[in-house]
């Protein structure tokens, strides 16, 4: 049922209208207030599409911006927060079937619907020219897609990026990480909710531990400047993990981040409500055995709270969405596989890019979507409200 969900669009449509010359995307939707409104000036017409709990809630906006010279915009949101981070999601493709992440029986989108690698490397550089300085690729499995080397070499060719990095679970690393740090990507966090082969089958359904182990070695070997695990923690399923799984992270000298699982899309396998494991939790039996230091966090990090364990080159992570808000520092944004912006993890708001992209926009007006698109970036999530509506899409549609 999620994945059927999870495939109805949700569309944000801007079309930009330019001193009475109508150049707008190729949808000919021009509604009757687009129309009245295309007189000297820049009018942006945003179709906002919501659909929460899988009931579709179609909102027309109209905003007017003033008449004025074309200044190169920043990407500030109306809370004042700075995007730096780009996520991009290149694949809603996935050899593994993570209970917490997929449905068993997951419905993919058609190849044509998702962003070529020059789709994904023109919007890239937008991105760049609007202020990102980060960007993660993600998935689905970034790592399944034949191209993802040549994207990531040629991402990481753009001037400005500072960092390109990607979360992955690890499946191909074996081959792909030397590949991987040769085209540029600078750190790799890998996916690992246990050691235990039995309950890794569980939990992943289709993965397999010791080639993901391998994969962890390779990336070791080949010498990315940072490599962290990602540990989503589900209650009377894992818990047992977290000390041997920080052990192996302490053995080979890399970073762990524990998770605390969130609740997206129609998931039926685990009721989320129960499976909460609280960062708290995780630190309490952290600080038994080792001493942690808060590490400074920096204008381009993640969510995760890092602390640096005492004696060892490891940092330690908690990334606490449920029980310790961070939307105020808020510092991302997010493409889906066929190009949409999506503006939080926590709700459906988006911006169709793909149509933008594949009906010719010239750049300047791309970019002023991408801004007019920002003030729909909502203040927070709210994962831990569950009366509130909660996202249908599923975590492998935005890849975390
Ligand atoms: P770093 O760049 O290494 O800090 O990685 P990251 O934590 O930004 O990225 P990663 O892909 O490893 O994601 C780790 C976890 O953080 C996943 O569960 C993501 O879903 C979650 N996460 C990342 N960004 C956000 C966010 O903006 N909001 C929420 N609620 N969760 C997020
Ligand atoms: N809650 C929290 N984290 C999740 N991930 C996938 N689904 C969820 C979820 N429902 C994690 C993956 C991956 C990262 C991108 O997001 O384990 O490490
Ligand atoms: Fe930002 Fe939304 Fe994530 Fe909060 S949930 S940190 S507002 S993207």
């Amino acid at each position: 049922m999620g994945s059927k969900i999870h495939q109805s669009t949700h569309k944000l449509a801007i079309a930009v209208v330019n001193d009475a010359s109508i150049d707008c995307p190729k949808n000919e939707d021009k509604t009757p207030a687009t129309i009245a409104n295309s007189r000297p000036g820049i009018t942006d017409v945003v179709k906002f599409n919501q659909c929460k709990l899988g009931i579709a809630y179609y909102l027309p906006f109209f905003v007017t911006l003033p008449t004025m010279k074309y200044q190169p915009p920043s990407l500030v949101d109306t809370f004042d927060r700075r995007i730096r981070y780009l996520r991009m999601s290149v694949t809603d493709r996935c050899d593994f079937r993570c209970q917490y992440c997929m449905t068993e029986e997951m419905r993919f989108l058609p190849r044509k619907s998702v962003l070529s690698a020059a789709e994904i490397v023109r919007l890239a550089t937008l991105f760049v020219e609007l202020g990102v300085e980060k960007i993660r690729l993600t998935g689905g499995e970034p790592l399944v897609r034949p191209d993802i080397v040549s994207i990531a070499r040629d991402l990481s060719a753009i001037d400005g990026l500072n960092e390109l990095v990607m979360t992955t679970n690890g499946s191909q690393l074996s081959t792909l990480a030397k590949p991987l740090v040769d085209a540029g990507v600078s750190r790799v966090n890998v996916s690992l909710d246990t050691l235990c082969s039995d309950q890794f089958s569980e939990l992943s359904r289709t993965g397999n531990l010791t080639t993901v182990l391998a994969g962890i070695d390779a990336a070791i070997a080949a010498g990315f400047k940072r490599i962290r695990l990602n540990t989503v923690l589900l209650s009377g399923q894992n818990e047992a993990q977290i000390e041997p799984l920080i052990n192996f992270a302490l053995d080979r000298g890399i970073d762990i981040a524990f998770i605390e699982e969130m609740p997206m899309g129609h998931i039926t396998q685990t009721d989320r409500e129960l499976s909460l494991v609280p960062s708290s939790q995780v630190l309490d039996i952290v600080k038994s055995r080792f001493t942690l230091t808060p590490v400074a966090g920096s204008p381009n990090d993640g969510p995760a709270r890092r602390y640096a364990v005492e004696g060892t080159g490891t940092e330690l992570g908690v990334i606490s969405p449920i029980t310790h808000n961070f939307c105020d520092s808020c510092n991302r944004l997010r493409i889906t596989p066929d190009g949409r912006l999506v503006l939080c993890l926590g709700h459906e708001n988006s911006l169709d890019l793909r149509q933008m992209l594949r009906s010719d926009m010239d750049a300047t007006s791309l970019k002023r979507a991408i801004v007019a698109a920002l003030a729909y970036k909502p203040e927070r999530h709210v994962f831990d409200q569950p009366d509130e509506p909660q996202v249908v899409r599923l975590m492998n549609v935005t890849g975390g």
